[in-house]
């Protein structure tokens, strides 16, 4: 029972802490946001989506087409994302691997996501 009221306790600190950063705009909203872009626990965004604002090719392949037995060039594409929904946006994020062969899977905590979110509906507009 102590242990669980500890552990209760902690975690309150912990969250109130958490919570000051971003009201305190100690670094504001659209920083963090841009912080987490880059760092965001994993590969950054910026290194897949670049500046996020227009589709990016990330790599380039031949695969024999199994009808023509050609050669066709694909190429594998990070979308411009400063224009998705909320509801794509979560989707996405909290997607894991099965969903897709090239996007990393991160763990991101709600407040994380949603200035990470704010961040990137703003990132044409710098
Ligand atoms: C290794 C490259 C890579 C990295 C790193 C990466 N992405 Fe992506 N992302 C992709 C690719 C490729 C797609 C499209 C195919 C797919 O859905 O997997 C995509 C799709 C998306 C989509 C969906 C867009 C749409 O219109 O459906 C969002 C949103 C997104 N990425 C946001 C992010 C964010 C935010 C980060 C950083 C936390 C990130 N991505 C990191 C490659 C990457």
């Amino acid at each position: 029972m102590r242990l669980i009221l500890s552990v209760i306790f902690l975690s309150s600190l912990l969250f109130s802490a958490t919570k000051n950063t971003l009201d305190n705009s100690f670094i504001t909203r659209f920083e963090y946001g841009a912080m987490l872009y880059e760092n965001p626990r994993g590969v950054g965004c910026i290194s897949c989506h670049k500046k996020g604002d227009k589709p990016v090719i990330i790599a380039k392949y031949k695969e024999k087409d199994k009808k023509t037995k050609k050669l066709v060039e694909k190429s594998i594409i990070a979308p411009a994302i400063n224009n998705v929904s909320y509801e794509v946006f979560i989707d996405k994020m909290t997607a894991d691997k099965t969903d897709s062969k090239v996007m990393p899977t991160y763990f991101l905590t709600k407040e994380e996501l949603d200035s990470l979110f704010f961040y990137i509906k703003r990132l044409n507009k710098k």
